[in-house]
């Protein structure tokens, strides 16, 4: 049987008659249907009519409970009351403005008082616009140009990180540094020709990068945990490597916590004692609004100083600090306190747990990963270090899944990620695991191979 033929997936077409028209209609105006390429799933998304809370509804009426908060970008759900009356008084002050807002300290005095690693910050509107500053910044501080990333790891759109998040090679392939290949197409030569691809978790991958590299590299760029690469946690002896080496040979570590920030008070770098030069910052810390930040030591952060003699590196857009954005991340991130975290956090770990029951009674070959309020299943029983063996996950069962826990009220990202949002408590996590119980019992019943193990070659 293909996926196509599933009544899993003739279930969720049959449910989503009214997205599945939609998105005929926007197919004439939008390619696809949707502009968001991470958003689009085979056969075909279903489009948001509106959202409360841990609910969304689509356009059928459908509703289910968010566990993909726009890609673990809404950390208390949509529609937080407080965050709603804090934003409405902004509405008011005005959504953007033609000298500088004074929102914007708030939230930066909040981050430096949390990470200890970040004494000054600056905002722009995404994550890629993030990882692209800080890059930039890091090429004018040390007069470098090429930058060290690992396997399978995202970092947004930015050109000089589209390349080596897939094609990756076998796990037991022991070479370390990979040449990458392109994730997109349009991608000017240089950015491929500038990464040094590095293995995530591998702590002689990255002696070897910065041994062979090492008076090349402006940066190195590394997720504490691998985020849209598998939801893998790094080992504590990899990032100790990596920090050592990088200090030693003059390179800036960044630490992207677009994802991790959600993990601990101090963000993911926290847990591990890890002090990057840089961190880069998104999603939560908007509160539901676009936003991105790079913050780091005031060593680093000279290069953004106009008083500076080497500060040659301007922060730029329109929209970059907006008040809005500032508002509700500042309130956001103001009501995701020490207790709130260490509660979601606990939710996490009974989701995890929970799922592993399940695929216990199944006698599933797949796994859990994650860490704090975040969790992927993966349909592969190849030990989880790295994105190679991510990459060994069989995609039918995955997205298989994914249909069945729409048609069952459940909504997770097409990945299988999962990231818990704080008005969230063990009965909705409980709903998410029956619902996962159940589309297992039907897809081992429609004969998919559930129990088959995967190889590593
Ligand atoms: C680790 C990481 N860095 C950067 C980005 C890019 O952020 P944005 O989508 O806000 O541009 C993402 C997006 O998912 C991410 O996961």
């Amino acid at each position: 049987m293909t996926p196509e033929e599933s009544p899993t997936w003739r279930d969720y077409v049959a449910a989503n008659a009214r997205s599945a028209a939609h998105q005929r209609r926007a197919r004439e105006r939008v390619p696809t249907g949707a502009s968001r390429a991470l958003l689009r799933h085979p056969p075909f998304p279903f489009y948001t009519a509106s959202t409360q809370g841990v609910y969304a509804t689509d356009l059928d009426g459908n509703r289910r409970i968010d566990f993909h908060n726009n890609y673990t970008a809404l950390i208390h759900g949509h529609g937080h009351p407080v965050v709603l009356e804090a934003i409405h008084t902004q509405l008011q002050a005005g959504t953007t403005y033609s000298s500088p807002g004074a929102q914007e300290l708030a939230l930066a005095e909040l981050l430096c008082e949390r990470i200890p690693s970040v004494e000054q910050v600056v905002f722009n509107n995404s994550g890629t616009e993030a990882v692209m500053v800080a890059l930039r910044a890091a090429r004018a501080y040390t007069g470098r140009h090429r930058i060290g990333k690992f396997e399978g790891a995202y970092h947004g759109a930015y050109d000089f990180v589209m390349a080596g998040g897939g094609n990756l090679p076998a796990v037991g392939d022991p070479v370390r540094l990979t040449r990458p290949v392109a994730d997109v197409g349009g991608l000017p030569p240089a950015a491929i020709d500038d990464v040094v691809l590095i293995r995530y978790n591998d702590p002689e991958a990255v002696r070897e990068a910065v041994r062979d590299h090492g008076d090349e590299l402006a940066a190195i760029l590394v997720e504490p945990m691998l985020g849209a690469g598998g939801v893998i946690p790094a080992d504590p002896e990899f990032l100790a490597v990596l920090r050592e080496e990088t200090l030693r040979a003059g390179i800036v570590l960044i630490c992207d916590e677009v994802i991790t920030l959600r993990q601990a008070f101090g963000g993911a770098q926290s847990i591990h004692g890890l002090e990057p030069d840089l961190t880069t910052m998104a999603k939560i810390i908007g509160g539901g609004f676009p936003s991105g930040a790079v913050g780091g030591r005031r060593e680093f952060m000279r290069v953004f100083d106009d008083a500076d003699p080497r500060g040659t590196v301007s922060n730029l857009g329109t929209f970059s600090a907006n008040p809005m954005s500032a508002c509700a991340g500042y309130t956001t991130m103001k009501l995701f306190d020490a207790p709130a975290i260490a509660r979601l956090n606990a939710l996490g770990e009974y989701t995890r747990d929970a799922l592993r029951a399940v695929l216990a009674r199944h006698g599933a070959a797949a796994q859990v990963s994650g860490g704090g309020s975040l969790f992927q299943v993966h349909w592969t029983d190849v030990p989880l270090r790295d994105a190679r063996a991510a990459q060994t996950a069989d995609a039918s069962l995955n997205t298989l899944m994914f249909l069945g826990l729409c048609n069952r009220g459940i909504q997770i990202s097409k990945r299988g990620i999962g990231a818990l949002s704080t008005p969230m408590t063990e009965v909705h996590v409980d709903l998410l695991v029956a619902a996962f119980d159940d589309t297992l019992r039907a897809l081992t019943a429609e004969g998919w191979p559930v129990a088959t193990p995967r190889d590593t070659a």
